[in-house]
């Protein structure tokens, strides 16, 4: 019996089965089940796939126990505010950090590719006013694949590049004109002049012909904000994107049902609900009420912004976040009856018994909810700007999906608990 096997035995029938363990580079070991339906004629079963690790990979590493997540090898807190979203998009996309020169070239490559075909603004039009920009943007995304039809079969380097750097440079600006749209507002269109974080914000607030100031403090937050949701390792989203990948569609198709799976508000949509909930709490003297409703077990409420599936210390994000959320209120002097709720919710929830006990901090969500509402960034475009800033990760995880030599179709199965053969009642 090798050492670095597992050894299962059944004890219905006495039977044993050794499966290898493969080691991670840093982080938990995995045991080797593919063979184990052949060898056992049973599935595992892992509802939420809590135990399960579904892939090889060398994008993102979290250790949840401890608050710790790096992209490529490189720790969040130093990519946040030490380098640019570009930057880190960049280095998911290549697997290194750009010097000068491939940092140039990538930020000219993003202005240059911000323009949408003029065809797609008609779909645009198809939509009710009032329609929620993150269905208008995973349509959107859809209807680039049409236009780019020929990204389905990538066989070279370059070709790669040329549809990851697309995706990546028009998401923006289809994020812009959804919103544009979804409030009737006329559409602004890149200014090739602005820096990519910058440019986003000019085509969201500008108005034709207007003068916009927008203050570097923002660019900075916002740009952060980017970086801080650029990967997350087998996320929901993702897991989504990697799926698609595993069938071989389009990789717009694929950014586009990410989109899908990002709007749930237990993932993407979290920020929105964080400031609804905020809101619908109202004032200070309320805050005692629905704490006691979040603790209270034969209450479904549910705080939104804290806890984490994975980080059950702390979110590595939430704290670059907060510091950015605190100069952002200093500079731009906001306060609001809505602070102050967030204000004394995060502070009963960082010192009373059952959210510490649980390990529920406030996670990325919290923060990045009340700098985006200081942005005066509405609350429907949220889960947006997390698409921003997630579809790099996404791409790279659907590129990593694609090198390998040979890819699995996802197809998992499950535990049967419906009828067994039913007679028909004639
Ligand atoms: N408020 C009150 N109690 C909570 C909360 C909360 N936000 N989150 C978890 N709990 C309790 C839960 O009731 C359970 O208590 P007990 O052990 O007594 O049964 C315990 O904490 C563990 O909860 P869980 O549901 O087993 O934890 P999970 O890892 O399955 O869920 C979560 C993680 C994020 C879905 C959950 O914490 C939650 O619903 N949070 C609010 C929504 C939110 O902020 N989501 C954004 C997450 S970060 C987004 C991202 O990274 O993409």
């Amino acid at each position: 019996m090798s050492k670095d096997t597992v050894t299962l035995i059944n004890n219905r029938d006495g039977k044993s089965y050794e499966f290898p363990i493969l080691d991670a580079t840093v982080g938990p070991s995995v045991i080797n089940i593919s063979t184990l339906y052949k060898e056992t004629g049973m599935f595992t079963y892992d509802e939420g796939y809590t135990s399960t690790a579904s892939c090889r990979s060398d994008i993102t590493y979290i250790d949840g126990a401890a608050g710790k997540l790096m992209y490529r090898g490189y720790d969040i807190a130093y990519l946040a505010q030490e380098k640019t979203f570009l930057d880190t998009a960049y280095l998911l996309l290549n697997g290194d950090l750009p010097n000068k020169a491939e940092l140039d070239n990538f930020s000219f490559e993003m202005q240059k590719r911000s323009f949408v075909n003029e065809g797609v603004k008609k779909l645009f039009d198809a939509f009710p006013d009032r329609a929620h920009p993150m269905a208008i943007l995973s349509a959107g995304v859809s209807a680039l694949s049409t236009f780019y039809f020929k990204h389905l079969e990538i066989t070279n380097k370059e070709e790669y590049k040329e549809m990851a750097n697309r995706i990546v440079a028009k998401i923006p600006t289809l994020a812009a004109f959804s919103y544009r749209y979804s409030q009737g507002l006329p559409i602004i269109y890149p200014d090739m002049n602005r820096g990519f974080t910058e440019n986003f914000l000019y085509m969201l607030r500008s108005y034709p012909h207007n003068y916009v100031e927008l203050r570097p403090i923002e660019i900075k937050a916002l740009d952060t904000i980017f970086t801080l949701h650029a990967d997350h390792e087998q996320n929901a989203s993702t897991t989504a994107v990697r799926n698609l990948a595993s069938t071989n569609a389009h990789p717009y198709a694929a950014i586009s049902a990410g989109i899908g799976a990002l709007w749930g508000k237990s993932h993407g949509g979290a920020n929105e609900s964080v400031i609804r909930q905020l809101e619908m709490i109202g004032s200070v003297d309320r805050v005692d009420k629905f704490i006691a409703k979040a603790k209270d077990k034969e209450d479904p409420f549910r705080l939104m912004g804290f806890g984490h599936r994975v980080y059950k210390n702390f979110d590595p994000r939430a704290g670059v976040l907060k510091k950015i959320r605190n100069e952002l209120m200093g500079e731009l002097g906001i306060s609001s009856e809505l602070v102050e709720v967030a204000n004394k919710i995060e502070d009963i929830a960082l010192s009373d018994e059952y959210f510490v006990s649980r390990g529920l901090y406030p996670n990325i969500d919290f923060y990045s909810g009340l700098i985006l509402q200081a942005l005066k960034i509405p609350k429907e475009m949220f889960a947006v700007i997390f698409v921003i800033g997630r579809t790099p990760g996404w791409i790279a995880q659907w590129s990593e999906l694609n090198k390998q030599k040979s890819v699995k179709i996802a197809r998992p199965r499950q535990l049967y608990v419906g009828s067994d053969d039913r007679t028909p009642e004639y």
